[in-house]
């Protein structure tokens, strides 16, 4: 499988748009979702560890999860990091982790990922009972997003009501939205949702 984030990886963290969304992503997420020193965190789609550097002071263990050994790189060059963060260059779905953690976070991630359902289905698996998930993407867009024939997106944004209901089917409860922010990208606004649901 090709890298397909091997050009971006290098300036990543300078760049406005993953910057402001790591920014209100986490700022929700610990709004929505009461973070403690005995929790162990999975961050799905990890990236450079942008949402990683914002949880870290907040939580035990963070395991950083991608597919992108370039984007982990990055991560592991942070100092606020080291010794916090576990990194996982793996494709979670098709190789779990031997582990069970409190919390699954994710920004930005899940439109990489063809079979939503699938993935779902393997973040439940990887939660302890009553562990959550606080999950972060696009809401339902028109395709203009992302440049034309960008590869390995798979969906133009999401809708929270069939992502509610795919949630619900993958053995989530208390599923709720809220709108983490809106990221600001070539004169238009495009709002970033953040749900947060329960293992049953
Ligand atoms: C848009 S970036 C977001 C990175 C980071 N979460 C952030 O907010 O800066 C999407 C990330 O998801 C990763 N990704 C895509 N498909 C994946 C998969 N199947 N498993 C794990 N990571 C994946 C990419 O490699 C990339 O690092």
């Amino acid at each position: 499988m090709s890298d397909l984030f091997s050009d971006k990886a290098h300036d990543w963290d300078t760049r406005p748009v993953p910057a402001q969304i790591s920014e209100g992503v986490s700022r929700a997420l610990m709004q929505a979702i009461a973070l403690s020193p005995t929790m162990t965190v999975l961050d799905f789609g990890a990236g450079t560890g942008l949402v990683c550097a914002k949880l870290a002071p907040h939580v035990g263990r963070i395991l950083a999860v991608d597919i992108s050994a370039a984007m982990l790189e990055q991560l592991k060059k942070k100092p606020e990091l080291e010794g916090k963060v576990e990194v996982y260059c793996q494709d979670l779905v098709a190789a779990p982790l031997p582990a069970k953690v409190d919390l699954v976070v994710s920004a930005m991630a899940m439109h990489h990922v063809r079979d939503t359902a699938g993935l779902l289905a393997s973040l439940h698996t990887h939660l302890k009972p009553g562990g959550r998930v606080a999950l972060a993407d696009l809401d339902s867009e028109d395709g203009s997003f992302h440049p034309p024939g960008t590869e390995g997106v798979f969906h133009t944004g999401f809708a929270r009501e069939a992502l509610g209901a795919l949630l619900e089917s993958a053995g989530f409860r208390d599923v709720r939205f809220v709108t983490a922010c809106e990221v600001l990208k070539e004169g238009r606004a495009w709002p970033v949702f953040l749900v947060t649901a329960t293992r049953r």
